[in-house]
């Protein structure tokens, strides 16, 4: 984020502060419980995570030759691996023998080739055929055309972002700008995932981004946690098409009025939060980001998933500290919304109301289940 950017967002959130107001649309809106709980609906929404970008893993983890990463959560089983060219390639993580998957560990380094462990069909690190055990069995299996099937790649926001449908063939990079090339700026391409998390939660995905990419309830449902570093009920949002930016305030930003804004740090005094449709969050803290990702697995079941960007491995006991205190603040945050998602999908499910209700301030809610359905009618 440039600073420009930075000065626009902190006065935007001074002139409320100042007028007693919030960023707020003309009207609030409703959506029918059945966004959250039909079969039919989730069985659609589920199918765009093959055809978008989704962030598979960290660009640390994939930064050397030989480095690679398997993934599961998108529908399509992913292997990415950097190639001795320095090229990260993406492939499908299956056999075109019969199909077994080529990798089984979630990550690695020092690969050169790719060997099945069922056959020892060997592929290179490009995903060429290289070698076919008693190739005398195999006359017409043309090499050429029976490589590891490529899939669409690409690193932004120290995030390997692959597009898991290996028939999908437009421009990844193009759908994650304009918001990816602000947060590239700030250099996370570098930074090592710590002290990653995965949760299994009861309730539908998109529950995740409805329950927490608001400051409404930070107040009440964060009494414990964040409350007394945020303003109640004041965010500044901007959409850029399905993808979304929040900056959060926090209480220290009045300090700024009256001051330069050259010298305004906007970390320093609240939240950017990118939120990439369908479902990566990537939330900006003062020295480090947090990475959270939702992965619908039934119209009532949610992986999560996420890790702690920091710039470096911690090498004491010191840093070790401060990052686990990090850690602790954001994932226990989360876990208070967790448990609020679960209780709203147990009154879905039991059919207590037949729509849930969105006030005028709640729009990140509103603006992502209109991405949902722009998203849904262009796969029809
Ligand atoms: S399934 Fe991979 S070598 Fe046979
Ligand atoms: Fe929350």
């Amino acid at each position: 984020m440039d600073q420009a950017t930075a000065i626009a967002l902190i006065r935007r959130t001074l002139d409320h502060l100042a007028d007693g107001t919030t960023d707020m649309l003309p009207d609030g809106h409703v959506r029918p419980v059945a966004f959250y709980t039909d079969e039919m609906q989730f069985a659609r929404e589920r199918a765009l995570f093959r055809r978008l970008p989704v962030a598979i893993g960290y660009s640390a983890e994939v930064a050397n030759p030989g480095d690679f990463i398997t993934h599961d959560l998108s529908g399509v089983p992913l292997l990415a691996v950097r190639g001795r060219d320095g090229v990260l390639r993406g492939f499908v993580n299956a056999c075109r023998h019969r199909g077994t998957r080529i990798e089984w560990e979630a990550c690695g380094s020092g690969k050169r080739a790719f060997v099945c462990p069922y056959h020892a069909w060997t592929y290179r690190d490009d995903g060429a055929l290289a070698h076919i055990p008693h190739a005398e069995g195999f006359p017409d299996v043309d090499r050429t055309t029976h490589g590891l099937v490529p899939v669409r790649i690409a690193e932004h926001c120290g995030l390997v972002w692959a597009v898991a449908d290996p028939t999908w063939s437009g421009d990844l990079s193009a759908i994650l700008a304009p918001l990816a090339a602000e947060v590239d700026a700030l250099g996370l391409a570098t930074h090592v995932p710590y002290a990653a998390r995965r949760y299994e939660i009861a309730a539908n995905w998109k529950l995740v981004n409805d329950s927490s990419l608001d400051s409404y309830h930070v107040r009440h449902a964060h009494r414990r946690t964040i409350a007394s570093m945020f303003l109640d009920t004041m965010c500044v949002f901007d959409r850029f098409g399905r993808h979304q930016r929040l900056f959060l305030a926090k209480r220290t930003i009045e300090s700024l009025r009256n001051t330069d804004p050259a010298t305004w740090r906007i970390r320093d005094h609240g939240s950017p939060l990118y939120f990439f449709f369908p479902g990566t969050v990537v939330l900006l803290e003062p020295d480090h980001a947090q990475i959270a990702q939702m992965w619908p697995v039934s119209p009532d079941r949610t992986i999560v998933t996420g890790a702690t960007l920091i710039p470096e491995p911690p090498t004491s006991g010191k840093a070790r500290a401060h990052w686990d205190k990090n850690v602790q603040i954001f994932w226990g945050t989360l876990v208070e919304d967790f448990a609020l998602m679960e209780s709203k999908q147990s009154t879905l499910r039991a059919g207590a109301n037949d729509h849930l209700t969105f006030g005028r301030f709640e729009h990140s809610a509103r603006w992502f289940h209109e991405a949902v359905d722009s998203a849904l009618a262009d796969a029809a």
